[in-house]
């Protein structure tokens, strides 16, 4: 098996780290602990980007020299990561001497092939992004990151030629179906290479900043902060002779948000190709954490800091908030009162209470000493926990390798449902009455442990400590410090005869009256939210004329041009193409098969040049779109009275 090789963003040092940065980089360790699960070697790298505009100001506002400056923030970055309990391999700084040189000899190598040539250039330049514009990429002549008007700007500069690889970048995405994913960025990438690609101004003159890498034919020039940071994930390897490169190389997931797509999809993998490296594996690329509904900034003061929300509701609260609420590739919202609430119910009521009501059992009816599994024989009840454990790890699996996160923890949480139904339906309450229903006891509180066994190891990437301390409490102690994908597909594990220590509680609730509003904070009533539809006299007769159905989603893919419409194909009895506004809560490959509720006789209408055939139920809830569904499956096209 491959070494695996995952790697977050390098952060810029222009301000301290907050909830987007420790989400990318929760989702590294993660996807790096789930590997090592499967058994695979691995090497996490994170770090921090240190040159550039940015910082310069940045340090100046601070009065501190760049050097100070770079130092202090990427500290903060360093010590915060064991605080989230991320457990990365290397941490690279951009002003690393062996970086620094790696660069110089990168773009050594691409002058000498010819790919880099000095010329004037004359153009609208953003400051805040640290790049020039063309008039196309401006929104209404601004920037449309920082909606500032860009300065005009001649200068003469050098340039790394791109055209010659657009049709090669264009192939190798087309014949790699997995390079850039989830496929919406995909496609956004190939849409970028529709248009010529124009070369990339890679130098700043050092009249005008100094802070950078010196361009090794022309100490005149520092290098452009992107071309200095990408490199960053060859040379914390020791491009070109060390041997973790020639290890891990290139079989590597860079991880990165939106917003840094072009640099990573277009402008490294064409680096690589000019500087004869071969190009990496795969780009995941997830969406932005806002707060509340709005863009987190720091103009707005609502700026989500990690290291505070840990203090307040540890470690493992914060990874499995982050981790279950995004789906990644799309856009969230963070509040506290839903952080709350996902503690409250999932962790301390569901997981929580699962654990702790199974444990005492063992310690009230067999003195803490694990049962015996096999002393009775199986009913049915018992065999169908048995299946659920098996599905619930193979749906967990394949969730956890398509980077569907939220799946993998909705499986794990179906399945402590389960149990806990389980618990009910056998009642070991009610067996403990009885002494000829002893081995019936055993067998059912030894499943019970067999489930959290299973259960805590599933849960190990994404908490690990909770996932520590359960083990602990099990009794699985030859498992430190996680179980292996092998050891979930054997049920028996648990070791009868093994003294338990005593239950403890996993997550505490978190009182109410932190959900309680802030001075000053309005939470909206319901009927605030959506005011109630004016009465009317409908008839049943009227009611009736609305042809609702069942539809099943054949196939779906996003509208060209659109954020919100995705373009469906439903089987509703007949094939018909509905246009829904769902893009921004749900991915076409999420929505195949899913069955969902249209409204068969609205007027057919064009949607962006697409006609319509009918109309998707949906319930928006605060700006987040959710399908109406059936709670079992039906025949396409059966009606709804
Ligand atoms: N220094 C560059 C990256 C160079 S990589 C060779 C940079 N740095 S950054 O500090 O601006 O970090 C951007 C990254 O931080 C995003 O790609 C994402 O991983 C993370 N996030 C920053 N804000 C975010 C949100 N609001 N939500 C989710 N992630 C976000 O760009």
């Amino acid at each position: 098996m491959n070494p695996f090789y995952i790697t977050t963003p390098i952060y810029y040092v222009n301000a301290r780290p907050h909830l987007g940065h420790a989400y990318s980089t929760v989702v590294a360790d993660v996807v790096n602990r789930f590997h090592r699960m499967c058994g695979q070697e691995t090497y996490f790298l994170t770090g921090t980007d240190e040159h550039g505009d940015k910082v310069v100001r940045a340090a100046k506002e601070e009065g501190l020299s760049p050097l100070v400056y770079v130092d202090r923030i990427s500290d903060l970055f360093r010590k915060l990561w064991p605080e989230l309990d991320i457990e990365h391999d290397w941490f690279i700084r951009t002003t690393d001497p062996n970086h620094v040189k790696v660069v110089g000899d990168v773009l050594q190598k691409i002058y000498e092939a010819g790919d880099i040539y000095f010329g004037e250039y004359e153009g609208a330049y953003c400051f805040g992004c640290e790049r020039f514009y063309t008039e196309r990429e401006l929104v209404d002549g601004r920037c449309p990151d920082h909606d500032t008007v860009p300065e005009a700007i001649k200068e003469s500069n050098y340039f790394f030629r791109m055209s010659p690889y657009q049709d090669w970048l264009i192939d190798h995405i087309n014949t790699h179906s997995d390079f850039i994913r989830p496929e919406r960025y995909r496609n956004e990438v190939l849409a970028f290479l529709r248009e010529p690609l124009e070369d990339l101004c890679i130098s700043r003159p050092k009249t005008r900043i100094q802070w950078g890498i010196t361009l090794p034919f022309d100490d005149q020039y520092v290098t452009y902060v992107w071309f200095d940071a990408l490199l960053n994930y060859v040379s914390a390897l020791g491009y070109p002779d060390g041997k973790l490169f020639k290890k891990l190389w290139p079989n590597v997931c860079h991880l990165v948000a939106k917003d840094i797509l072009k640099p990573h999809g277009i402008y490294w993998p064409i680096m690589l190709k000019a500087a004869g490296i071969p190009v990496y594996r795969h780009l995941y690329v997830h969406g932005y954490w806002n707060v509340d509904e709005t863009k987190m900034s720091k103009s707005l003061g609502n700026v989500v800091e990690p290291l505070e929300l840990k203090n307040q509701y540890g470690t493992d609260a914060i990874r499995y908030f982050l981790m279950r609420e995004m789906v990644f590739g799309l856009d969230s919202s963070f509040s506290e009162r839903a952080l709350i609430q996902r503690i409250n119910s999932d962790l301390a009521n569901d997981l929580g209470n699962l654990f702790s009501r199974s444990l005492t059992m063992v310690h009230k009816y067999f003195e803490g000493i694990v049962p015996k599994g096999d002393v009775a024989p199986e009913s049915n009840l018992d065999l169908e926990v048995k299946s659920a454990a098996f599905e619930a790890v193979q749906e967990y699996q394949d969730a956890m390798e398509g980077f569907a996160f939220h799946k993998a923890l909705m499986a794990i949480w179906q399945f402590i449902n389960r149990i806990n139904k389980y618990i009910d339906v056998t009642a070991p309450w009610e067996l403990a009455k009885k002494k000829s229903q002893r081995n019936d006891l055993q067998v059912v509180l030894y499943n019970i442990l067999e489930s959290l066994r299973v259960i805590a190891g599933l849960l190990y990437p994404f908490m690990p400590r909770a996932a520590h301390v359960m083990q602990e409490h099990l009794g699985i102690t030859w498992a430190t410090p996680f179980q292996t994908l092998h050891d979930f597909n054997v049920w028996g594990k648990t070791r009868p005869g093994t003294k338990l220590p005593k239950t403890i509680t996993l997550f505490p609730r978190i009182e109410p009256d932190k959900l309680k509003p802030k001075p000053g904070e309005t939470v909206p009533s319901k009927k605030e939210l959506v005011p109630a539809r004016p009465e009317i006299e409908i008839s049943m007769e009227v009611f009736q004329k609305m042809d609702l159905r069942v539809g099943t989603v054949l196939r779906a893919e996003p509208v060209p041009r659109s954020k919100k419409l995705l373009k469906l194909k439903v089987d509703v009895g007949e094939e018909r193409t509905i246009v829904a506004g769902i893009a921004e809560n749900y991915q076409s490959e999420d929505l195949i098969g899913k069955q969902v509720v249209i409204v068969a006789n609205v007027k057919p209408t064009k949607l962006m040049g697409i006609l319509s055939q009918g109309m998707v139920l949906t319930a928006s809830d605060k700006g987040t779109c959710r399908l109406a569904t059936l709670d079992g499956s039906c025949e396409p096209g059966t009606p709804l009275m």
